[in-house]
């Protein structure tokens, strides 16, 4: 800035020269108009609005001018000022609009595209139909009971009045865990809750068990190493076998339709005495072996029945495992593979299919279970 100067005239300082003050704002007016985006219009306002432009540098003149020149001047270069800063802001405008009209125009969602959805999940056919089995009993009155799957061997085992040279103790059989000592075996069956639910509850006792079991079997259509049964247990004061038919009948007809019956067939187990085999009515031919048309019926092999599990009266030495007096106590059991229950109430053909865990395997059956309530 120049020294204050009395006899100073004002036309005589470069800057201030009229000539020059409209030379800056046409320069500034016409970068300004040609700028072709934000960034270049902000450098221009920067060369020709900001502290060391030529219009600011003019402004800073005036402070030096006689008094008497200071204030046509200081019109001057303040009408130049504003018309420069006029341009700059009508040019922000119209190029701020552009930008947003541009962003908006490239991030533009389309909401009508389709999205990529994740697939949903299905829950295990086998879950559902545990589940249903539960629901059946607990439609009864009974309770549903839970064990271990690591378990004791003398839940396993020698609670339920298997001898000590039980051939299903053999290790081709069943899976022991840790040491021989440490006497664990993933359990073979369900039956070893019914002693947990003994020894945890009084009598009257009703309960149904569903649950994992794990045996030495190699892996087929047909044989899984781990697989899923559920087991009943009802320990009360004179129940008799015909409790047992009763409840099995009902429960037939819960699973697979009202009228259908089971049928006994004397067999051995060490937990039950008497113990039976336990057949289905055939569900699709209802006994008769054969369709209506006089084809054989493929869901029971013409045989009328299906093998469906195993059953019995609970023997005296598995309520006195349990503490309880075989004179005062009686009870009945069974127990049931649900994998084979599936295969034959469902079509289920190979059993691995339940291990694989493709969704495509579990959503029919889940929607089929949906139109069947
Ligand atoms: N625990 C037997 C098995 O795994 C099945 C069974 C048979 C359970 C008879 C029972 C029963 O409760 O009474 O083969």
């Amino acid at each position: 800035m120049s020294a204050p100067n009395s006899d100073f005239d004002p036309v005589e300082v470069a800057a201030l020269q009229p000539a020059a003050l409209e030379r800056h704002v046409a320069e500034a007016v016409a970068a300004f108009a040609t700028a072709a985006d934000l960034e270049s219009l902000a450098a221009a306002r920067s060369a020709h609005l900001g502290d060391r432009s030529p219009i600011a540098l003019a402004r800073r003149e005036i402070g030096a001018l006689p008094p008497a020149a200071k204030a046509e001047t200081g019109k001057r270069v303040n009408a130049a000022r504003v018309e420069a800063q006029a341009a700059y802001d009508s040019r922000l405008e119209v190029l701020t609009a552009e930008r947003d009209a541009r962003v908006l125009a490239e991030q533009r969602v389309d909401v009508t595209m389709p999205v990529g959805r994740g697939r949903v999940g299905a829950r295990h056919p086998l879950t559902l139909l545990s589940e249903r089995v539960e629901d059946v009993f607990v439609g009864l009155g009974w309770q549903v009971a839970e064990g271990p799957e690591v378990e004791h061997e003398w839940f396993n085992f020698d609670a339920l009045n298997f001898g000590g040279d039980h051939p299903a103790r053999e290790l081709q059989d069943t899976l022991a865990v840790g040491p021989e000592e440490a006497h664990l075996v993933l359990r073979t069956h369900t039956s070893p809750v019914q002693i947990r639910s003994l020894l945890t509850r009084e009598p009257p006792v009703f309960v149904i068990c569903p649950g994992r079991v794990y045996r030495a079997d190699t892996l087929d259509a047909t044989h899984l190493p781990v697989f899923r049964q559920v087991e009943g247990l009802a320990v009360d004061r004179g129940l008799t076998m015909a409790h047992l038919r009763g409840t099995l009948d009902a429960f037939a007809a819960e699973m697979f339709g009202p009228g259908l019956r089971t049928r006994l067939r004397a067999n051995y187990f060490p937990f039950t005495e008497p113990s039976a085999e336990m057949d289905l009515q055939c569900f699709v031919c209802h006994g008769a072996s054969a369709l209506p048309g006089g084809e054989p019926c493929r869901t029971c092999s013409s045989e009328g029945w299906i093998e469906w599990g195993g059953c019995g009266m609970v023997h005296p030495n598995v309520l006195r495992a349990a503490g309880l007096d075989p004179e005062v106590y009686s009870g009945f059991a069974f127990g049931i593979g649900l994998d084979r229950t599936m295969m034959f109430r469902n079509g289920l053909v190979d059993l691995r299919d339940v291990l694989d865990g493709d969704v495509r395997f579990s959503l029919p059956y889940g929607a089929g279970l949906a139109g069947e309530v």
